[in-house]
């Protein structure tokens, strides 16, 4: 008994814990979120009322009619009217009731935007996820910025394998497809910074394939878009020179793209403002010349599976000015 009781304050204790969650799909912040979820909470309500009755008369049946000392061969029932009638029309009028639910919630998510929308391309790559506003010209990475309370028109595309995208607090997901392009609305009502998550399984780097979703006043993001039309930050300083100077012979640019300095590359993220962006690596590290240092002297070691290749080993002192130029393409 003691021995329950500790199990039991244990799973209390660990349930208390799970307090951070920022993937959470129980607290959505958007109006399709919100009908998402009630449909869940009636699945899950309906289901929990179905189990404890089923239980419920299978326990009283198992106890009230187990075999006792001297029992002989019950009477066999085969076929009962009453029973079956019992067990098709309570189920078949719950499932009408979910099934009434959840059509009308099926089409309003599938609704296109208007076209005062923001069009917004979300592409999944192994394993980082580019985003493009056609409409403003806007390229970037593992960072989308959405205005507050206007539509965003997202295209859902994928260069290589099957991804998933997926932002819990915003809405439920929609599949990335090679070839095709799914497309999802999201309004957001809630200023702030939403975790994204890759959702279908895409290979070694699938669970590092994160990325976040900024939502700003209008003002702001409009701010922010014209900032990143802008060619890179030239170097402020000597090092970040050095670091400028370092991108053709270490190979940097044979993969990302630096405007201002260099726009073959296109297997990586557009790097032009990388320095404004919250994370690095699709947003398993903070940004920090600590973690960009991290980054380029192991990519592979931080997010085994990457495609980041170096070509070499780089130096210190070339990670250090590499970094102080990065870090400075704001
Ligand atoms: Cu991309 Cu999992």
């Amino acid at each position: 008994m003691i021995g329950l009781a500790g199990v039991i304050v244990l799973l209390a204790l660990a349930v208390a814990a799970c307090g951070v969650t920022p993937q959470t799909t129980l607290n959505p912040t958007t109006e399709a979120g919100r009908a998402t979820h009630s449909l869940l909470l009636l699945v899950f309500w309906a289901g929990l009322a179905v189990f404890v009755v089923v239980e419920g008369v299978l326990l009283y049946a198992l106890v009230r009619y187990r075999r006792r000392r001297g029992d002989t061969l019950p009477r066999q029932t085969h076929g009962h009217t009453g029973l079956e009638i019992g067990w098709t029309i309570p189920p078949t009028i719950l499932l009408v009731v979910v099934a009434v639910m959840t059509v009308p919630v099926i089409f309003a998510n599938a609704e296109e935007p208007g076209a005062d929308a923001v069009a917004v391309r979300a592409i999944g790559h192994q394993w980082w996820f580019e985003f493009t506003y056609p409409d403003l010209g806007v390229v970037t990475a593992n960072e989308l910025h959405l205005p507050v309370g206007k539509p965003a028109a997202i295209s859902v595309e994928s260069v290589d394998v099957l991804h998933s995208f997926w932002v819990p607090a915003l809405r439920g997901k929609v599949d990335m497809v090679p070839g095709r392009t799914n497309v999802m609305t999201i309004v957001p009502e809630a200023i702030g910074t939403f975790r994204g998550q890759c959702a279908e399984f895409c290979g070694t780097a699938h669970a590092l394939m994160r990325f976040t979703v900024v939502v700003e006043e209008p003002a702001v993001f409009d701010a922010w878009a014209q900032r990143q039309l802008d060619d890179r930050v030239p170097p402020s300083t000597a090092l970040a020179k050095v670091g400028e100077e370092l991108l053709q012979p270490t190979g940097c640019v044979a993969c990302h793209t630096i405007r201002g300095v260099s726009e073959i590359g296109v297997l990586g993220p557009d790097l032009t403002h990388v320095g404004s962006r919250g994370h690095l690596a699709s947003n398993i590290m903070d940004m920090s010349h600590q973690n960009l240092a991290k980054w380029l002297r192991d990519p592979t070691g931080v997010k085994p599976g990457s495609f980041m290749r170096l070509p070499r080993p780089l130096t210190e002192d070339e990670i250090e000015a590499l970094v102080e130029y990065l870090a400075g393409l704001q």
